[in-house]
């Protein structure tokens, strides 16, 4: 018999109940990570990534609510979890980086002040020792002389020093689960490698699981294991990541992988692009999301396609790969 999956999406809709109306921002995502493996949620920027990860960890702000479906965590599910069990498990248990570490530090406290008070939230210990381990908590993420840049304050920290204390923070209690939302981007391309490869290492060493958020698929190409497309809120791929990099079977995923600034520009010198732009959530297409950019796209189309089976699966009525042509 095989593990459970940590984590275990399913059907998730997150919905925003506004007097004008209900806004499903987020529909019907299933998806899982298992234990000691790093699975990319990709898409555009407004596909609902951050969402995704806020609900996870119960933040979504008002009036923003998961209003369909279960987040399993452990087989426990986090949409009916108490409140203060969900705050216990915050911090410590689940973590979450955030694309700005700003959101996560305070500008007024000392570095060495902040990691300090995370560690007493959740940890009985004197603070001499906090402190300690405070001191190797930033000599785990790669911040030389860590003892005596406790008494820094964010702003004297330049822009991935501050990201790798984010990343320290959420790393302090050997969370068994961490949401990455594009922490790196930001930063210069190897930096955000190398800060990648880190946390990586340190999940697989703890047998944590890893969800890294990116409007990027070349940065996670060899670093997930698992790789869910993301578009206009839904999940639209997703399967084993070298499968789905090298034989995508929606044409999202295929048009996201041909316009990656990683390929060559076309003879006017600018590089491939998908057809049209993502349509905002609030005038999601009937039917296949993708369907008004399409170039598959048919009568068919204008229902919702299911998600085919197997590991690697995708929700399309003309799945590349199986007798259509390029496009
Ligand atoms: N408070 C809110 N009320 C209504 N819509 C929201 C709210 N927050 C986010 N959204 C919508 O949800 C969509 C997905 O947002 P988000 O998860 O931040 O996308 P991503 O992280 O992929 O860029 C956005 O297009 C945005 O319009
Ligand atoms: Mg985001």
């Amino acid at each position: 018999m095989t593990e459970a999956p940590l984590l275990q999406l399913n059907d998730v809709t997150i919905t925003f109940d506004y007097a004008a109306g209900a806004l499903h921002a987020v529909e019907d995502l299933t998806f899982h990570v298992n234990r000691g493996e790093v699975l990319g949620l990709v898409g555009e920027s407004g596909s609902g990534k951050t969402l995704t990860g806020f609900s996870i960890m119960g933040a979504l702000d008002d009036p923003g609510v998961v209003s369909a479906g279960e987040i399993l965590f452990k087989g426990e599910d986090l949409t009916k979890m108490p409140p203060s069990r969900l705050r216990a498990l915050r911090g410590s248990r689940l973590a979450m980086i955030m694309q700005d570490p700003m959101m996560t530090l305070n500008p007024t406290l000392t570095i060495g002040t902040q990691i300090t008070e995370a560690i007493l939230a959740h940890r009985k210990t004197t603070r001499d020792h906090a402190r300690q381990l405070a001191t190797e908590a930033l000599e785990m993420v790669g911040i030389g002389q860590a003892q005596s840049r406790l008494s820094s304050y964010p702003h004297e920290y330049s822009g991935g020093m501050r990201q790798r204390v984010a990343i320290a923070i959420a790393l302090l209690h050997e969370p068994d689960l961490i949401v990455a939302d594009e922490p790196t981007t930001a930063l210069d391309v190897t930096v955000q490698a190398q800060i990648l490869i880190e946390v990586r290492r340190l999940v697989r060493s703890k047998g944590a699981a890893l969800i890294w958020i990116t409007h990027d698929l070349s940065v996670i190409a060899g670093l997930a294991d698992r790789v869910a497309v993301m578009y206009a809120g839904r999940i639209v791929e997703q399967g084993p990541t070298r499968e789905v990099l090298t034989n995508p079977r929606h044409p999202y995923t295929y048009g996201l992988l041909k316009s990656s600034p990683e390929n060559e520009p076309l003879e006017n010198g600018k590089l491939w692009q998908i057809a049209g732009s993502a349509p905002s959530i609030a005038q999601r297409p009937e039917g296949c999301v993708f369907r008004p950019r399409c170039a598959h796209a048919s009568e068919a189309c204008l229902s919702l396609p299911g998600e085919s089976a197997g590991a690697h699966s995708y929700t399309c009525w003309h799945p590349r790969g199986s007798g259509s042509s390029d496009g």
